[in-house]
């Protein structure tokens, strides 16, 4: 089982590539299913859930190539064909969907162009039970016919989709993904209200309307689609990773280097930005797609923070975020809004010295003079890397075990780092 072996004290500096966002890969691989013509993806990232979506859409059916080119050393997208002329078999099992929750993307776009779907109900996850109730009410609302027949969901609509007025009770990203995708085919008229604002959304968007789909107000809490007959072949460049850009810039400020990361824009940071620079770090764009990021203060400032749907603080920065917080010079506190069980990396940083206390949703950070060393274990996506961004500060070694919860969204997250000055060494 791969470790690694992090050396804390150095301070970052250097150029990050930024990869295209594994939140945005996702459901612009399961858009494909919606026509019977080649969907073109490029800066496609290096990450496990993008090999996962692709082994699902597979067994369904889909035809993918990948160019695996590992050009300039890794600094450069993959371009990704997928062509789902041929769905022989609607059904998403089990085995496949439990290894990751955004299988439930593809309900809807089966439905759209099939009438029918069978999707296994993806279990919980580390961070919460996550149900997908948004996304199978609205399913109804456009017609279909939904079943949970022994773990899966079985939908179906005779004829079309129908478009309507769905109100999302709660923002949620997928759901809101779904119901865009769904409603792209349906008959008539669809309105999304309270939907998810995220630049993921809008990537979707802009892509399904290069498909021929009639979309307005996609980044808006209200979305109109008109549905079109037929989607057709097109060619589209995934938005850049902001949880990725985050992540280092985090990595920037807790090591007080300087860090130029490459291909994002400011707008993907959001509200974030805005924490960042009151803990002390300034980011300045040099170039259209280039950020620099440096810590200009001595010491990195605590800041309270509530995690929030997008524009507000992104919860998949909330781990990273607290590792900064145990460095600081006062007090933070961070509210988890969105889900009921993100706080996992506390017991961890608090075995590397961090001083931290969680109740419920909350967690009282109180910064400490230095962190040592330990060894950890990875548990989810983001609770791993801010593991990571503490040991990068710590006195002594790190070894952080159980990688692939890393390798599932972070690109190269080790060589990245190490080119940067890191001192992390990777253990077969
Ligand atoms: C997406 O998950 C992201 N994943 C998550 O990133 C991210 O944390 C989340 O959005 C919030 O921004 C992908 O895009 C693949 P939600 P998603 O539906 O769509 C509840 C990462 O680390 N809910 O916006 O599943 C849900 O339980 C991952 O990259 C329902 O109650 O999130 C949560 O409390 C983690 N019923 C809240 O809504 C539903 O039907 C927001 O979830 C759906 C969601």
């Amino acid at each position: 089982m791969k470790k690694l072996l992090i050396k804390g004290g150095k301070k970052l500096h250097g150029n990050v590539h930024i990869a295209g966002a594994k939140n945005a890969t996702l459901p612009l691989m399961v858009a494909a299913i919606l026509t019977d013509e080649k969907l073109t993806l490029t800066n496609v990232p290096h990450v496990a859930d993008i090999s996962t979506m692709a082994n699902l859409l597979a067994n369904l059916g889909v035809e993918i190539q990948l160019d695996g080119a590992d050009k300039d050393g890794g600094n450069h997208g993959r371009v990704m064909i997928l062509d789902a002329k041929e769905i022989s078999n609607p059904v998403a099992p089990y085995d496949l969907v439990c290894k990751m929750r955004a299988s439930i993307l593809i309900l809807g776009p089966l439905l759209a162009r099939f009438g029918r779907a069978k999707v296994s109900l993806p279990g919980g996850c580390a961070i919460g039970t996550r149900p997908v109730d948004l996304h199978l009410k609205a399913m109804e609302k456009l017609g279909a016919k939904i079943e949970l027949v022994s773990g899966y969901v079985e939908a179906s609509v005779d004829g079309r989709l129908k478009g309507a007025e769905v109100n999302f009770e709660k923002v949620s990203v997928g759901a809101t993904q779904s119901t865009l995708m769904a409603a792209s085919l349906a008959e008539g008229e669809t309105i999304l209200n309270n939907a998810a604002c995220e630049p993921e959304i809008i990537d979707l968007a802009k892509c399904l309307n290069a498909m021929g789909a009639k979309i307005t107000g996609a980044g808006t809490s209200q979305i109109k689609i008109q549905g079109v007959e037929k989607l057709h072949a097109a060619r589209h460049k995934i938005v850049a990773d902001r949880i990725e850009a985050g992540t280092y810039a985090i990595a920037a400020g807790i090591t007080g280097g300087c860090v130029k990361l490459v291909g994002v824009e400011m707008w993907l940071f959001g509200g974030f930005k805005g924490e960042l620079e009151k803990a002390g770090l300034q980011l300045t764009q040099v170039s259209e797609n280039e950020i620099e990021v440096k810590r200009v203060s001595q010491e990195i400032h605590s800041v309270s923070i509530s995690t929030h749907p997008f524009p507000g603080f992104p919860t998949d920065m909330q781990a990273q975020f607290m590792s900064l917080m145990t460095m600081s010079d006062g007090i933070a506190t961070i509210e988890e809004t969105i889900f009921e069980n993100r706080f996992m990396h506390v017991m961890e940083l608090v075995r590397m010295g961090a001083n931290i206390e969680s109740h419920g949703n909350i967690a009282i950070v109180k910064g400490v003079k230095k962190l040592t060393g330990a060894e950890v274990m990875a548990t989810d996506l983001r609770a791993s890397v801010s593991m990571v961004l503490a040991a990068l500060v710590a006195d002594g070694e790190t070894k952080i075990n159980r990688l692939y919860h890393l390798e599932r969204g972070y690109e190269r997250l080790a060589e990245k780092l190490i080119a940067c000055g890191a001192d992390i060494k990777i253990l077969y």
